[in-house]
C-alpha cells in the first residue's frame, strides 16, 4: 500500500506546485493586452502559437510562447515562403539580452550560423516578453495576399553567444517542428471543409470550450484514478 500512497501523493504534489503549467494553449494566459482569435498547442517542443488572421489587408498576429532549450537560450518562430524547414524561414528570434527580452529577425539561407537581417515581407508591432520559463514573441506579419495557409517553423535552442544564437540540438522534436499553419480570419470566405496536409501542426481549435472541457476531463479521470487507488486499499 505504501507505495501507491506515496506515488498519489507526488502527483497530487505535482500538480499542486505547477500552477502555471497550460494543459493547452486556450489556457494559457498571456500578461499583454492583446488578443488572439486562434491557438494552437504545437506538435513539437511544447509551443504554443496564438494568432488572428485579418484577410482585409492579410495580416496576421502571433504570439509564440515557447521554453528555451536552457534558460540562457533562445526561442523562435518563422514563416518559410518558399519550403517547409529551416532553409528559407524568415524567423523571429527572441533571447535575453542582460536580463531584458528582445526579439530580432533572421533570414535564413542556408545552415549553419544565422545573421540578423530585414525578413522577405514587412514585419511590426515586434515585441518580446518573458512569462515564467517562457518567452513570448508578439508580432504582426504580412502573408502574400491569395495565400490560405503558410508554411511554419519553430524552435528553442540553448544559448546565445556574444548576441549570436547557438545551434539547436538536433533531436527528432527539433527536426519535426515545422507544419501548416491554416488562414481563416474575419472577412475569409471559410471554405467549409477545408483541410491541411498536417493537421496536428495546423489545425486551429474549433472550440475554446471543447478543448477546456477535455482538459478537465482528463483531470478529472486522473482524480478517479487517484481516488480509486485510496479506495482500493
Ligand atoms: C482588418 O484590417 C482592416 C484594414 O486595415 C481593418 O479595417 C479592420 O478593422 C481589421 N480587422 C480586425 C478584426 O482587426
Ligand atoms: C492591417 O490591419 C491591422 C488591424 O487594423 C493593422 O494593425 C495593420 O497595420 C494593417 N496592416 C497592413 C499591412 O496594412
Amino acid at each position: 500500500m505504501a507505495p501507491v500512497v506515496i506515488i498519489t501523493l507526488l502527483i497530487c504534489a505535482a500538480l499542486l506546485i505547477s500552477p502555471s503549467f497550460s494543459l493547452t494553449c486556450t489556457s494559457q494566459k498571456l500578461t499583454n493586452e492583446k488578443t488572439f482569435r486562434d491557438c494552437v498547442d504545437l506538435p513539437q517542443l511544447d509551443a504554443y502559437l496564438h494568432y488572428s488572421y485579418n484577410s482585409s489587408n492579410s495580416s496576421l498576429s502571433i504570439a509564440y510562447v515557447a521554453t528555451p532549450a536552457k534558460p540562457d537560450g533562445w526561442v523562435a518562430w518563422a514563416i518559410n515562403p518558399s519550403s517547409s524547414g529551416m532553409v528559407g524561414a524568415q524567423a523571429l528570434l527572441a533571447f535575453k539580452s542582460k536580463g531584458a527580452p528582445v526579439v530580432k529577425t533572421y533570414p535564413i539561407s542556408a545552415y549553419g550560423p544565422i545573421k540578423e537581417g530585414k525578413l522577405s515581407f514587412d514585419v511590426w508591432d515586434l515585441s518580446a516578453e518573458s512569462l515564467d520559463n517562457n518567452m513570448v514573441i508578439f508580432a504582426s506579419v504580412k502573408v502574400d495576399e491569395k495565400a490560405n495557409k503558410v508554411n511554419q517553423v519553430w524552435q528553442v535552442g540553448p544559448s546565445v553567444i556574444d548576441g549570436n544564437p547557438a545551434p539547436h540540438e538536433m533531436k527528432d522534436a527539433n527536426t519535426k517542428s515545422t507544419g501548416v499553419l491554416t488562414l481563416v480570419g474575419s472577412g475569409a470566405g471559410q471554405a467549409p471543409g477545408s483541410t491541411t496536409s498536417t493537421p496536428a501542426a495546423s489545425t486551429p481549435s474549433p472550440s475554446t470550450e471543447k478543448s477546456e472541457a477535455s482538459a478537465i476531463g482528463k483531470l478529472g479521470g486522473l482524480i478517479i484514478v487517484m481516488l480509486g487507488s485510496f479506495i482500493g486499499f
